[in-house]
């Protein structure tokens, strides 16, 4: 069944422990999609889920890389930004990371779409006011039903 919630984050902070609680719930082979406008605040959630999967280096924009690997235990993170892809070659592998043993989260997923499973969490933020944004967050995926116990609470 399809489950859904909005929230509103109420600043940068916000955004990062959405994040890091969302990543209490992951597990390998989950597809994250990150939708909204440039600067909506997509890398800065991945940088949450890396916290929160306890992963200590950085978390940078891979817009110029397309694909970065965080290997971890017990869990890799894939974080890809599609970008770049828009009008580009779109078959360089990353399947491999879509499908693969780790958590994959996927900036601008649209431009790779025919690469991504439908079971996914999907999670489109929007620009509110000042520093505010709106997460629409939602699955179909029975797995993920404590997640969103978790964040109506
Ligand atoms: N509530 C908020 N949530 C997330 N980021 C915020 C928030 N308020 C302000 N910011 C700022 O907005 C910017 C968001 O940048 P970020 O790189 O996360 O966006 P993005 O969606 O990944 O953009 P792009 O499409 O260019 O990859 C950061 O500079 C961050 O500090
Ligand atoms: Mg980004």
């Amino acid at each position: 069944m399809e489950k859904k919630i909005t929230l509103i984050l109420q600043n940068e902070e916000d955004t990062i422990n959405l994040g890091r609680l969302v990543a209490k719930y992951v597990y390998p082979n989950l597809v994250i999609t990150l939708t909204g406008d440039l600067g909506a605040g997509k890398t800065t959630f991945v940088k949450g889920l890396a916290l929160g999967l306890n992963i200590k280096e950085k978390v940078l924009s891979p817009t110029f890389n397309i694909l970065k690997c965080y290997f971890n235990k017990p869990l890799n993170l894939y974080h890809i930004d599609a970008y770049r892809l828009e009008d580009a070659n779109k078959d360089i592998g990353l399947e491999e990371f879509i499908d693969g043993d780790g958590v994959c989260a996927i900036e601008w997923p649209m431009y790779i779409d025919e690469y991504i499973p439908t079971n996914r969490l999907e999670i489109n933020l929007t620009h509110l006011n000042n520093n505010k944004r709106e997460a629409l967050i939602s699955s179909n995926i029975d797995k993920l039903n404590d997640l969103f116990e978790a964040l109506k609470g």
